[in-house]
Order: structure tokens, then C-alpha cells, then sequence
């Protein structure tokens, strides 16, 4: 039978992630984060694991390249991937949150621009309140927009709130709580059943066994 593919997300959550499927008894020997191999097998040969970028793993989930992937709910939710969310891991926790300095005029601003690494999170977020913005990609230091002028506020990260704290910012809004999830392609979901269950109740069990 061909090995289940499994999509992990490159970054902080990495080896957390890696911890549970170990504690479920799934070991991937050859497997390390630094090395420039992008495929590893675990013990059984069943499981093939790609090392990809977080903000890929929807798409190699959704296109049905990996059956099933590990990836933060920010990646998730701004790539709007067609993918089934299966499991919460619970690591990796933080928000998406909407972040502006003390002067910012509370979001009341008609023409507001956003800079975020999620501008499809943002617009999302403003459309639904029924505000026009104008987003701005970025792809990193996010908290320099709203400083040097390029942006109102941002929609970005927040885990322990320090780079926000240390750039004279604060949370205006808070948007989604973040964790990473193993999420599923939806063919592999029905046709690959008997594999995908048992792993997900295996991995479920070493979440609960790690809680008690
Ligand atoms: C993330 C995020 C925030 C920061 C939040 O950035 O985009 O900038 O972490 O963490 P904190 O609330 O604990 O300070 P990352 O470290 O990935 O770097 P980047 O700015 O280059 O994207």
C-alpha cells in the first residue's frame, strides 16, 4: 500500500508536533529539522513526511499531494484552503489580532490600511464589520508599518505580546486564537479512511495521555 503523506509545517512548532506523533507511538528516525532532505519515513515505512513551509501545507493538503498536513490555524485560515481541520494540537498558541499605536483613531479611519502577513485573514476581518481597508502584504517585521507610516494598524501574531510592547503598540482587536491543527485532504478522507481514523485516534490518545 502507498505510504500516507504527511504535510509538517517547517518552524517554533516543529518539533512539539513531532513530540505527539512520537507519543503515539510514530517515530521518524532519519528526521531533522536542519537537514536539506525534504522527505523522511518513519519506522513502519507507512508514513512519509514532507518538510515544507507552514504557508504551503494547505495547498500540498488541499491539490492531495500530502493526505494529510500539520500547520498553524493562521496558515489555514488565510490560505482558505477546501480541507477538513480534524485535530487540535493545542501547541503553538498565540492570536491573530488587530495591533495599532495609542494615537491609531480606534479603527473609526474610512480609508484604514492594514499591513499584515495575512492580508486574506485582515480583509476577512474587515469586511465583516462592514470596513473598507486596503491591505498591504507583508512578509515579516510587520510591526514597522504602522511606525514608518506605511499603514494605519496590522493584523498579525501575537504570542507573548513583547514585540508589539517593545515597538509602543497594543492589541486593538483580537481575531482568532491560533494553534496548530492536523487538517486532511478530502478525497484521502474517504478513500484513505482506515488509515487517517486510526492515526487520528492515536494521535488524540497521546494529547490526552500528555493532559493527564
Ligand atoms: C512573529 C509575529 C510577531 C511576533 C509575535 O514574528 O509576526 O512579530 O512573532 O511574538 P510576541 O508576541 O511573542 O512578541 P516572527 O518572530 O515570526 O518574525 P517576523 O517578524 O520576521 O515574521
Amino acid at each position: 500500500m502507498e505510504p500516507l503523506t504527511l504535510a509538517l509545517a517547517k518552524g517554533r512548532t516543529t518539533s512539539a508536533s513531532l513530540s505527539v506523533f512520537e507519543k503515539a507511538g510514530i517515530d521518524f528516525p532519519d528526521f531533522h529539522a536542519d537537514s536539506r532532505k525534504l522527505i523522511f519515513f518513519d519506522t513502519s515505512g507507512k508514513i512519509k513526511l514532507i518538510f515544507v513551509k507552514a504557508v504551503d501545507v494547505p495547498t500540498y493538503v488541499e491539490k492531495g499531494a500530502a493526505d494529510i498536513g500539520i500547520v498553524g490555524k493562521d496558515n489555514i485560515l488565510e490560505a482558505q484552503a477546501d480541507i477538513y481541520e480534524m485535530l487540535d494540537l493545542k501547541l503553538g498558541k498565540c492570536k491573530v489580532a488587530v495591533a495599532g499605536s495609542a494615537e491609531t483613531d480606534r479603527l473609526s479611519n474610512q480609508s484604514l490600511t492594514v499591513a499584515s502577513k495575512y492580508p486574506a485573514i485582515a480583509k476577512n476581518h474587515f469586511q465583516k464589520k462592514g470596513q473598507s481597508v486596503e491591505t498591504i502584504k507583508l512578509n515579516g517585521s510587520v510591526e514597522l508599518a504602522p511606525l514608518i507610516g506605511l499603514a494605519d494598524v496590522i493584523v498579525d501574531i501575537v504570542e507573548t505580546g513583547t514585540t508589539l510592547k517593545e515597538n509602543g503598540l497594543s492589541i486593538i482587536e483580537e481575531i482568532e486564537e491560533i494553534s496548530t491543527r492536523l487538517i486532511v485532504n478530502k478525497a484521502s478522507f474517504a478513500t484513505k479512511s482506515e488509515v487517517i481514523h486510526p492515526l487520528i485516534q492515536q494521535l488524540q490518545g497521546a494529547l490526552e495521555e500528555a493532559k493527564a
